[in-house]
């Protein structure tokens, strides 16, 4: 018989620490909406992410900065009413926590309220030192994002690796640590050499998240477009295609235009 909601035991961050503690890998998936979010902790994932990537798979702009603060509040509002267990981290768009650390504060408030989310992620190291500290001290836990930093990217110019140079790693290392004495739960590293991201994830305490990090971290996140192959755009190599979505929705659509085509579609027992 399936749980009702108020018998299943959510994951917290508190769990996620203790998945670290004793070597157990976390899984973690993004989600934009309730139907998609509904599947996705049904099938036993501990950390759902609203991601601002809905700005490229949701939207289909070419890179996060267009996404808004209203509109990544819509979509967490969704998972945060589909999903029961996982726990559901948010990130704050671009151009709503880098103006000011009381920015920072009003929109991390904002989604915890609006949206009824767990947790916010934010990219970033020592830049945002500040606005980590004033949303942790509101108690909102925070996720921090660091490595590729996609609301970065006209910064860095391309979506090649980060970090091979010491100099980046030193700094990459030195944020890393900096998130975690601040009272970060958890750190996603994005498009790193494996073996950097296996150094941070000995070093801190905290969860390290990885996605192209290698397998030497605590947990791993993908895109739920990327990975179910809706999305055939995108082909890093880290990513691995676990269904061939597009592929399963484009023969289903066609079989549906032949069936009306031929009047095969409704038959009688589809009909009043
Ligand atoms: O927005 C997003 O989906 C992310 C993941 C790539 C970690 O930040």
């Amino acid at each position: 018989m399936p749980l009702g909601k108020s018998e299943i035991k959510r994951v917290t961050t508190h769990i996620l620490q203790e998945m670290k503690d004793r070597s157990e890998k976390i899984s973690m998936l993004t989600a934009y909406d309730y139907s998609l979010a509904k599947i996705i902790d049904a099938s036993g994932i501990e950390v759902i992410l609203v991601g601002d990537s809905a700005s490229n798979v949701i939207a289909g702009h070419e890179t996060t900065l267009p996404i808004t603060l209203d509109q990544m509040i819509y979509h967490a509002k969704g998972v945060v009413r589909a999903a029961s267990r996982a726990l559901i981290v948010v990130d704050i768009p671009f151009g709503s926590y880098q103006g000011s650390s009381s920015e920072a504060l009003r929109s991390a408030i904002r989604i915890m309220k609006e949206s009824g989310a767990h947790a916010v992620k934010m990219e970033g190291g020592v830049e945002i030192k500040e606005s980590v500290i004033r949303i942790l001290s509101a108690g909102v836990p925070v996720m921090g994002h660091l490595g590729l930093t996609p609301q970065s990217i006209y910064k860095f110019g391309t979506y090649t690796v980060r970090a091979r140079e010491d100099t980046e790693a030193n700094k990459l290392i030195e944020d890393a640590q900096l998130l975690e004495d601040l009272g970060c739960f958890s750190i996603v590293l994005e498009k790193i050499p494996s073996e950097l991201a296996k150094k941070v994830a000995e070093k801190l305490k905290i969860p390290i998240i990885g996605i192209g990090a290698g397998p030497y971290v605590d947990g791993q996140v993908l895109v739920m477009h990327d990975m179910l192959g809706i999305n055939k755009d995108f082909n890093p190599r880290f990513l691995r295609r676990y269904a061939d979505l597009n592929k399963i929705i484009t023969d289903a659509i066609q079989q549906y235009i032949n069936d009306i085509k031929k009047i095969n579609f409704p038959n009688d027992n589809e009909s009043y």
